[in-house]
């Protein structure tokens, strides 16, 4: 058996207190971490699938490492529409590789489960993008593993939400994506970010799943930004051999509440 946590959506700020649409990121991320830490059994590895912060400068990132510490030795992160691929790596030299704005991809295996991490990120956009050359570094790692499963994650999911205002600023290319997954029936588990709910999709033998923020949750519904009162939350999924179990998990209590409209 192993654990995997699954963070997104972090959106913190340079300074303490500072609100987005009334929640205050910084704090909340703190409150996530502390309940990890508290209540969570044993985990071997947590991924951070994006937006680590909403003003993308040094210090947010700074912060971020700061409160996330404690999962520094097992910590792997790619980045989202609010991230700068520069800053991210330059904060977290320790664990990101490469140079300036390459592209921030991460494989590990855990277990017999391949995990790959895929940079949806085009910088000034806020949709993201699936290319030619990200497809192919993802065919060759799943090419040169023996894994007998796999589990992906990445910022932008790869279908429509069902979100008026989200599915606007979706991946460009999830075509190229969904016949990777579609072709390969190793893949079990897609798991991503961007959406700020939970929500759940099947493409072939892959279960797409979205997961709450640590911070400001969206309401799906409606043509424009929607805000939703919930607690924030992270996911947790299991190996099992084979076989997976993932959940969502809230805070127990909404500690925040949201300016309710965009
Ligand atoms: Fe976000």
């Amino acid at each position: 058996m192993a654990r995997i946590l699954q963070l997104t959506d972090l959106h913190v700020f340079s300074e303490p207190g500072v609100t987005l649409k009334g929640i205050p990121t910084r704090e909340s991320l703190n409150d996530v971490v502390r309940h990890i830490l508290q209540t969570e059994a044993a985990f071997d590895q947590v991924v951070v699938t994006g937006d680590h912060t909403h003003d993308e400068l040094p210090a947010s990132y700074e912060a971020v490492r700061e409160i996330l510490s404690p999962f520094s030795d097992r910590l792997w992160q790619v980045p989202g529409n609010h991230d700068d691929r520069s800053v991210l790596r330059q904060v977290f030299h320790s664990k990101i590789g490469g140079n300036g704005s390459e592209r921030i991809n991460f494989q590990f295996t855990q277990n017999n489960w391949l995990c790959i991490g895929l940079d949806t990120h085009v910088a000034g956009e806020v949709s993201g993008r699936i290319d030619a050359a990200q497809v192919d570094w993802l065919k060759a790692q799943l090419d040169a593993s023996d894994a007998s499963r796999v589990a992906l994650f990445f910022h932008h999911p790869p279908v429509a939400v069902g979100s008026q205002w989200m599915d606007r600023i979706g991946l460009d290319g999830k075509e190229l994506l969904q016949q990777v997954i579609e072709a390969d029936a190793r893949i079990r588990l897609v798991c991503c970010g961007h959406v700020h709910h939970e929500f759940q999709f099947q493409i072939g033998a892959a279960e797409v799943l979205t997961t709450p923020s640590t911070g400001i949750q969206f309401n799906p519904a409606g043509d424009s930004p929607n805000f939703e009162a919930a607690a924030a939350g992270y996911r947790v999924i299991e190996f099992d051999g084979d076989n997976y179990t993932t959940s969502v998990v809230r805070l127990p209590q909404i500690k925040y509440i949201p300016e309710l409209t965009g």
